[in-house]
């Protein structure tokens, strides 16, 4: 009996040093296998009397359920063991906030671009779009611009295959082109309507609704620092009309820049320049009259009344049509009505600058 009791006692033992589910199946083979220690046990049974048998039996049968009985309780512990660990590995954090699509938003200039359309849409103004790549004609020729301007030179704007030799095409240095390829749309469409023949190359003084339209869109020239981008963003404006006068400029660019910084005491002031498509011309200052930038005179556009050969290019009769054109700058705009300081920040990308308009 005691030989019983020591089998059970180390077969306890064994299992328990076991630490896999296969390891204890390979130390179970040593008990309860076909030549375990429990078998042979069993062998050795052949030569007893009936009697003896009997009472060897059941004590065998007896140690052999103590051990089957430590081994499942071993092979139970060993599989909780093994989920416990697989649970740890494939923890998840239930209580963790989800993770959320990021929310995009509008570019701050976009959102200028916008609000510039919608205050001059009010006003009745179209909004035309462009090509970026320009023929010398409509970006420089048709507007005036003399043969000697500092735009036409090599370094100071984007020549890019295409034109010819000697009026290569161009990235637009501004969006004053659209002045003439609106126009010239306009009096075109107009003229059809009225129908009768015309002339090639006659200037129009039939009669037609007024031109009036915006043209935002980018523009590029050979410049980079802190307040110029090689690709920055200009918004024409154009109205022509039979009684249009530097009154309605006025009037006009004073009411959008109030509407656009919601400050009715916004002070204007248009000071003499010089454009070769305007004349006279005018550069456009404001001055806030109160907040960090107050009292200064801060630069926002160009413009003057539309120069007559300029008007001849847009195909109509200077004696009949007279207008006034503007251009400014949205990114400047932008700048100053969010108090960005560097022009650079709008065109890096950065969402945690871009991310602040929202
Ligand atoms: N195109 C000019 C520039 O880029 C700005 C400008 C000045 C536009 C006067 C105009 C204008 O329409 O009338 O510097």
């Amino acid at each position: 009996m005691n030989e019983l009791n020591a089998i059970v006692d180390d077969a306890k033992a064994s299992f328990a040093q076991a630490t896999t589910p296969a390891d204890l199946e390979n130390i179970k083979a040593r008990f309860l296998g076909k030549s375990g220690r429990m078998t042979e046990l069993m062998k050795g049974m052949a030569a007893l009397s009936v009697e003896e048998k009997k009472t060897r039996g059941a004590a065998i049968n007896l140690a052999k359920q103590a051990i089957e009985g430590a081994l499942n309780n071993r092979r139970q512990a060993l599989a909780d063991a093994e989920l416990q660990v697989q649970l740890q590995a494939e923890a998840l954090d239930v209580t963790l906030p989800g993770r959320q699509r990021g929310q995009g938003g509008l570019h701050p200039v976009s959102l200028t671009l916008e609000r510039i359309e919608a205050i001059f849409g009010s006003m009745g103004f179209e909004v035309a779009q462009g090509p970026e790549i320009e023929t010398d004609w409509f970006n420089f020729t048709a507007l005036n611009t003399p043969e000697d301007h500092p735009a036409r030179s090599m370094h100071d704007t984007f020549y890019v295959e295409g034109g010819s030799a000697t009026a290569p095409n161009l990235l637009r240095t501004h969006t004053s082109p659209m002045q003439i390829r609106h126009a010239v749309q306009h009096v075109k469409h107009h003229r059809a309507l009225l129908g009768g023949e015309q002339a090639k190359g006659e200037l129009f003084s039939g009669d037609m609704p007024e031109i009036r339209v915006i043209a935002p869109g980018r523009t590029y020239r050979v410049d980079s620092d802190a307040t110029h981008s090689p690709m920055f963003h200009q918004c024409e404006g154009l109205w022509v009309g039979e009684n249009v006068s530097f009154k309605d400029l006025k009037f006009v660019f004073t009411d959008f820049c109030r509407t656009f910084f919601e400050r009715d005491d916004l002070v204007l002031r248009f000071r003499p320049s010089f454009f070769p498509f305007t004349e006279p011309s005018a550069e456009i200052d404001i001055q806030f009259q109160s907040g960090p930038l107050a009292g200064r005179w801060l630069e926002v556009a160009g413009s003057g009344q539309v120069h007559p050969n300029v008007i001849r290019n847009m195909g109509l009769e200077p004696e009949k049509y007279i207008g006034f054109a503007f251009g400014m700058g949205p990114d400047r705009l932008t700048m100053l009505r969010y108090g960005v300081n560097d022009l650079r920040l709008f065109f890096d990308g950065d969402v945690r600058f871009l991310s602040q308009f929202q």
